[in-house]
């Protein structure tokens, strides 16, 4: 049977199973997105770093594996991580996760690479310093002056969600710096941090709080989320003090562990795991039945604008439009990869592939809605954000994920969704005109 769910134009595996963007970089021109991938089963039993590469971030290609879990410390997994372009090589920073009679042992290690073929790891390792529980992991590295930092998501054995600091001089040698920030607001456990400067100076930490105490291997419940906190990198006290409150970075259903690179434009790339679900509805996912599953997000640029953090998609994805259309009411969708804009501050509700995905908005309470059919209840379930002023919306949808920008990118809700590629039916109440293009093509190398 042909699979009726495979994207086009989202990074998914072709077998196994995908969680976190790892080791997002630009090397020789070429973009390298690395992900967490069980290549075996689509469960989380064993974890290793899969390869994509593209030179525009729309098609790309499978290398297959990259690192493997096969050495003493990282035998229960090559777990999430970052990587940087210096010198001509590119260095991976990723965590070694061991498990001995049930007990978790985390190290910080590095794998270089002078070719973008082979990934060599490298015998030094960072043990995690003892005020941290062995939930240490994720590492993210970047360039202050002539040293570099990494900052590593963390646990500490008071049970918060924290995150350590280490510096180098060689990228060989790291020293312990201390904890760069930690907060209730981190729950007991911060995964995937990120930490960048935009253009303007705006400088944004990115992390996923949980609640999951020390003892526990699974966390409580799905009580992960991805948020940002814009503040300051003190480099004297080496402590990031925010300015403003965490906020949400996606407001829809599916985005979990994004991770930033800066690519040879000069723009600030976003991309997150879509996504992070129950035990149950990742069992269910339509695509096991295809022998994979999850996706990767649209690369996002992240730009600040009039006090703003704004994602909008990378500009490339323009290149797949074609088939332009003004649409109203009722009318059919080309393929199941399009996408829709307008502009409205008026009430509308618009139905896509035959009432799958509702988006409204309201214009007495201000609601913006976006409702979806679940592919295991069958049942609606819903997302929604009180926008005072709706100005705009652009809709980008592949074949079973999509994501909605609304006022130039300052919100975005993304979602997984599954339905037949026949479901193609879309009604919209409102009294704006729609531009409509078909995305379709044979992208995606699979
Ligand atoms: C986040 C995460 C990371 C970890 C990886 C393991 O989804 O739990 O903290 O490194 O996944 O696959």
């Amino acid at each position: 049977m042909k699979n009726p769910y495979m994207n086009y134009f989202h990074i998914e595996p072709n077998k196994g199973l995908l969680n976190d963007p790892n080791g997002l970089v630009q090397f020789q021109g070429k973009y390298y997105f690395f992900y967490q991938w069980n290549r075996f089963a689509t469960n989380h039993d064993y974890k290793e770093w899969g390869l994509f590469t593209s030179s525009d971030m729309i098609h790309w290609e499978s290398i297959g594996s990259a690192l493997l879990p096969d050495s003493f410390d990282d035998k229960d997994g090559v777990y999430s991580g970052s990587a940087i372009e210096n010198d001509g090589k590119i260095f991976l920073f990723y965590t070694g996760n061991t498990k001995i009679n049930g007990n978790r042992k985390s190290y910080q290690k590095t794998a270089i690479s002078t070719d973008g073929k082979t990934f060599v790891k490298q015998k030094e390792s960072i043990e995690t310093p003892v005020v941290f529980s062995e939930h240490h992991r994720d590492p993210k590295v970047w360039k202050v002056g002539d040293v570099w930092w990494m900052i590593v998501g963390a646990q500490t054995v008071e049970n918060e969600g924290a995150i350590s600091l280490f510096i180098s001089s060689d990228l060989k040698t790291w020293v312990y710096q201390g904890i760069v920030y930690t907060d209730p607001i981190l729950d007991q456990m911060c995964e995937c941090p990120d930490y960048f400067k935009l253009v303007d100076g705006t400088e944004i930490l990115t992390v996923c709080p949980q609640k999951r105490s020390h003892y526990q291997e699974s966390d409580i419940d799905i009580s992960s989320y991805a948020g940002y906190i814009i503040g300051k990198m003190n480099y004297e006290s080496k402590r990031f003090e925010p300015t403003e409150s965490l906020k949400l970075l996606d407001e829809g259903f599916d985005f979990y562990a994004p991770q930033s690179f800066l690519d040879n434009k000069g723009r600030r790339i976003v991309t997150g795991w879509m996504s992070r679900m129950s035990e149950k509805q990742e069992a269910y996912l339509p695509t096991q039945s295809f022998g994979y599953v999850h996706c990767l997000t649209l690369p996002r640029v992240v730009t600040f604008e009039h006090g703003k953090l704004k994602q909008n998609p990378i500009e490339e994805i323009h290149q797949l439009r074609s088939d332009k259309q003004m649409v109203k009411h009722s009318f059919n969708l080309p393929t199941a990869q399009f996408e829709i804009e307008f502009s409205t501050s008026n009430e509308f509700q618009l139905f896509l592939r035959d009432k799958n995905v509702i988006i409204s908005y309201n214009l007495t309470n201000k609601m913006f809605v976006v409702c979806r059919k679940d592919w295991m209840t069958e049942k609606y379930d819903n997302r929604s954000k009180k926008i005072n002023k709706l100005r705009n919306i652009r809709i980008i949808a592949d074949t079973s994920a999509m994501e909605i920008f609304l006022n130039d990118g300052e919100f975005v809700f993304s979602l997984r969704y599954f339905t037949t590629n026949t479901a193609l039916g879309a009604i919209f109440v409102g009294e704006n005109t729609l531009t409509l293009y078909n995305l379709g093509g044979s992208t995606h190398d699979k």
